[in-house]
Parts: C-alpha cells; structure tokens; sequence
C-alpha cells in the first residue's frame, strides 16, 4: 500500500511546487529503481500531519480506482544526505529523516489549465476530483494551482496535503445537507465550473467509497512507517476514522456533491 523505498541519488529540486519537491532516484527491496518526486514535512503548513495526508489520501485514492502516482515512504540513511553536495537540499533531508513521502514521478503530462479540452471521460474523472477533494476538505485543487496533470485521456490527482484538515471556515461533515454549500461561491474548486449542471451520477465512486472497508481504513494506518505512527497516531487514526465514517454515510455525501453540482 505504501512501498518503501531507499533514496539513492539526489537528482535536483523541480522547479514548481510551494513545497519545493526534490527528484530522487529511489531503490526498493526487491532492487527496481524508482524516480520519486519527495515531499518535505518541514516545508508544508502543517508539518507532519501534512506528510501523513499525503499517504492516507493516496492510498485511499488508489483503493478508489482514481489517478494518484504510486505514493512511497522514502527511507533517507547519513550517507545519502553526505552526498547531496547542495547545502540547502542536504538539510531539506536532513530535516526529513529518517523517512518521507514521495510519489513516482509522472512523465509526458501536463498541468490542467482554462484551454485543457475535456472528454466525457475527463469529465466524469474531474466528477470524482471534485467529490474526493469536497469529501476530504482539500482546498487545494484551484485553477491557479491545479495539482493536477493530464494526458489528454486520464488526469492524475497530486499534493494531498491539506487533507483530512477540516479547519476550513464553516466546515461540517459532507454528509449534512447544505454542508458542501460554501464550494458553489467560496471555496473554489479547479472543476467547479466545468461539472456543474452536467448531472453526473457519481455510480462508480459512490460504489467504490461504499466497498471501502474499516480494515482498509486500519490498513491504511499499518502501512504507515513506525516513525510516523509512533509520533503522530492520533492524527493517523483521527484520519482512519474519518475515512470510515465516510463510507458507512456514501450515500448522503454522493446526494450532497451532486445537490451543490445542480
Ligand atoms: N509524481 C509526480 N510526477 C510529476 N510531477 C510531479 C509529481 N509530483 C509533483 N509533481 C510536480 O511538482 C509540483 C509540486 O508538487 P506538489 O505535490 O504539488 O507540491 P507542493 O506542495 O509544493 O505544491 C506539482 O504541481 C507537479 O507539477
Ligand atoms: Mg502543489
């Protein structure tokens, strides 16, 4: 669920990202080689919390069936931070040790912007964007901030680490009717505009949330490394529990997404 990987070779920072991700080689037990785009707690808004978003939402996402690179926890040893002869990326990892998250990087993808054409089938994936980041408070996913790539045919979703927040202003339970109402004019969405009033039907992920299981949500919380559950259980499992509440009320989040679509 989450593959761990040992980060090998600094290969340099991207040159997007808030955050200020890092493109590593990474190996894994079995010896694949991996190139991993690697995300720093130090530098996120809310720390570690923010790194554990990013495992928790990516392993549900995948469990979901929608487009998330493959997430790992990316073991950093002494020697690998000896060898990054950039002082400023030698401390990033040096900060992060000894284990972060990363996601295997995506090549021949582009950001989505205004001009991006949407199929149907982008449609109904943006459909599941917008209900997954409404369900989980990701505020994040915003037209000058897409966190978002696309082919053309298939879009995957990136940077989950605004979610499980739930301090955005006038947040409640998305399964409350009129609990969603602040994404039709406050919050901005990346695809607000472009699925409203298409009258999605959500079937695909409405079943998919609903065959979400509590040992998968427990699962989740396993598969994070110990470091990270030993310092920040609470905030692991408050997110667990969250996921589990999610599924048993699908039916009433799926009514509320498609109420503020119409
Ligand atoms: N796995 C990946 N493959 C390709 N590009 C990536 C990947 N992860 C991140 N990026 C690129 O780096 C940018 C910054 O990453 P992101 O996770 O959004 O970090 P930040 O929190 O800094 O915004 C993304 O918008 C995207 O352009
Ligand atoms: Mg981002």
């Amino acid at each position: 669920m989450l593959p761990v990987l040992r980060a090998t070779r600094y290969d340099g920072r991207l040159k997007v990202g808030k955050t200020r991700p890092i493109l590593i080689s990474a190996t894994a037990e079995d010896g694949s080689e991996h190139d991993v785009v690697v995300k720093f707690a130090h530098r996120m808004e809310r720390g570690w919390p923010g790194i554990l978003a990013e495992a928790m939402a990516a392993m549900l996402a995948r469990d979901l069936g929608m487009g998330v690179p493959t997430p790992f926890a990316i073991r950093i040893s002494e020697a690998f931070v000896s060898s990054i002869v950039e002082p400023e990326a030698a401390e990033d990892f040096m900060k992060a040790m000894p284990v972060t998250f990363g996601t295997e990087l995506l090549v021949g993808m582009n950001a989505i912007s205004t001009d991006t054409p949407f199929s149907d089938a982008l449609i109904a994936q943006a459909g599941d964007a917008f209900a997954f980041d409404v369900a989980l408070d990701n505020t994040d996913r915003r037209l000058e901030n897409p966190n978002c790539l696309c082919d053309g045919k298939r879009m995957v979703l990136l940077d989950h680490e605004l979610t499980f927040f739930f301090g955005t202003l006038f947040w409640q339970e998305p399964w409350n009717v009129g609990a969603l109402e602040t994404w039709k004019a406050g919050v901005p969405h990346l695809f607000y505009s472009r699925i409203r009033g298409k009258n999605l039907s959500f079937t695909r992920l409405s079943t998919a949330l609903g065959g979400v299981t509590p040992q998968q949500c427990d699962a989740y919380v396993a598969a994070l490394p110990d470091e990270w559950r030993a310092d920040f259980y609470e905030e692991a499992q408050e997110m667990a529990d969250y996921i589990k509440a999610l599924v048993a009320n699908a039916p009433a989040v799926i009514t509320e997404v498609r109420r503020v679509l119409a």
